[in-house]
């Protein structure tokens, strides 16, 4: 039984087709993130699975009850989801305990309290319990916005990029307590991003969005190892592309030959290449270099891993200019020649996306 569930839901602003027949379903304890470029549609997808928006097209079960469909239309508020968006939207005249306490409505009193320092506890904020919202840091107040959303022990947990308003350092540190509360919860969590990086920090699947439908959906390992198409593969970072054509089910890249199942001969397709998948080694002093050879443009320390940018003789005369990270301090010097290798498993063959043109 999942907890949340789209069934074929679709939504319209006007003419802007901002969900596009999605399908999706969380499990309880399951943290599932929604990923993808700005105005694909992730928090529209959110908003309908809330209730804040009326459902137009489609299904929204929760816990195998059909809270949305064209006959019913559960309110918010009877639909046991709990809410985070990225504004913790706290009210300032109201202490640490009652903002937490809000979320209770009609209970007691005494039950109110009891379960905001709860959630307080849960999320490591029972010491500020009676301090106002104002006199917190930023973090401090999205971790009160979590408890707020968690007291009513909702089955359902929606969140709209709820750390992006924290600087950088914060921001790692929030999510890794948000996570762990989140698990621990039980709920089903559907949380809202555009940053791969976090998305796979914090998923134990990921629904990766484009123009309003889900493009793949899977562990964070399947979409970074195995991407469906060339978008997929592109969005968890830079890739280097390289063009080429199709010829007996292989293209030919500087690297030797790669595999193109399932394509034609004649048809012109993209090479993407994680830049982690070149491996650069010395030329031995006497023999053949083991790999393709490349000239070193610039090389570049990033902290953990370096940047290398290479340049590297292709079959049309045109040198392809490839970016490699590798990891620790090694620096190459600047116009040196090395040779490199690919990791085939980090890079992968798609039909090219669009027709070329012919002029
Ligand atoms: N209230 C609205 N009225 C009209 N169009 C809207 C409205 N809300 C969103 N849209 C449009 O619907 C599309 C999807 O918007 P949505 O806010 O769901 O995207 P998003 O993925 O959350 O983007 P972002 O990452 O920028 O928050 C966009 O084209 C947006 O312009
Ligand atoms: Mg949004």
């Amino acid at each position: 039984m999942s907890a949340l569930a789209f069934e074929r839901v679709s939504h319209a602003y006007g003419q802007v087709l901002a969900v596009d027949d999605i399908s999706l379903s969380i499990e309880r304890e399951e943290l599932v993130c929604l990923l993808g470029p700005s105005g694909c549609g992730k928090t529209t997808a959110l908003r309908v699975a809330a209730g804040l928006e009326p459902l137009q097209q489609g299904r929204i079960m929760m816990n195998d009850r059909i809270v949305a469909d064209g006959m019913v239309d559960v309110p918010p508020e009877q639909r046991s989801v709990g809410l985070v968006f990225q504004d913790y939207a706290l009210f300032p005249h109201l202490s640490v305990t009652e903002n937490v306490a809000f979320g209770l409505a009609g209970r007691g009193a005494a039950e109110r309290k009891a379960g905001a320092l709860a959630a307080l506890t849960q999320v490591g904020m029972r010491e500020y319990a009676t301090a106002y919202p104002h006199l917190l840091s930023g973090g401090q107040q999205q971790r009160v916005a979590l408890a707020r959303a968690l007291a009513p022990k909702p089955s359902v947990m929606l969140l709209d990029e709820p750390f992006s308003g924290l600087d950088r350092q914060l921001r790692n540190q929030v999510r890794d307590e948000a996570l762990h509360v989140l698990k621990e919860s039980g709920a089903a969590t559907l949380m809202v991003t555009h940053d791969p990086e976090e998305a796979m920090f914090m998923a134990d699947r990921v629904a990766l969005m484009r123009d309003g439908r889900i493009a793949q959906v899977g562990p964070p390992s399947e979409l970074y190892l195995a991407p469906k198409d060339a978008f997929v593969a592109g969005f968890f970072g830079e890739v280097n592309r390289i063009d080429g054509t199709v010829d007996g089910g292989q293209v030919a890249t500087p690297f030797g030959a790669l595999e193109a199942k399932g394509l034609a001969s004649g048809t012109p397709v993209e090479v993407l290449i994680r830049p982690e998948a070149l491996r650069l080694e010395a030329i031995p002093a006497a023999g053949h270099p083991g790999g393709a050879v490349a000239r070193v443009l610039a090389a570049r320390m990033l902290g953990r891993s370096s940047l290398i940018h290479l340049s590297v003789a292709a079959a049309n005369g045109h040198d392809l200019h490839l970016h490699a990270r590798i990891p620790g301090r090694y620096l190459p010097a600047e116009a040196a020649e090395m040779s490199v290798s690919l990791d085939r498993s980090q890079a992968f063959v798609f039909a090219a996306a669009g027709p070329t043109p012919d002029h």
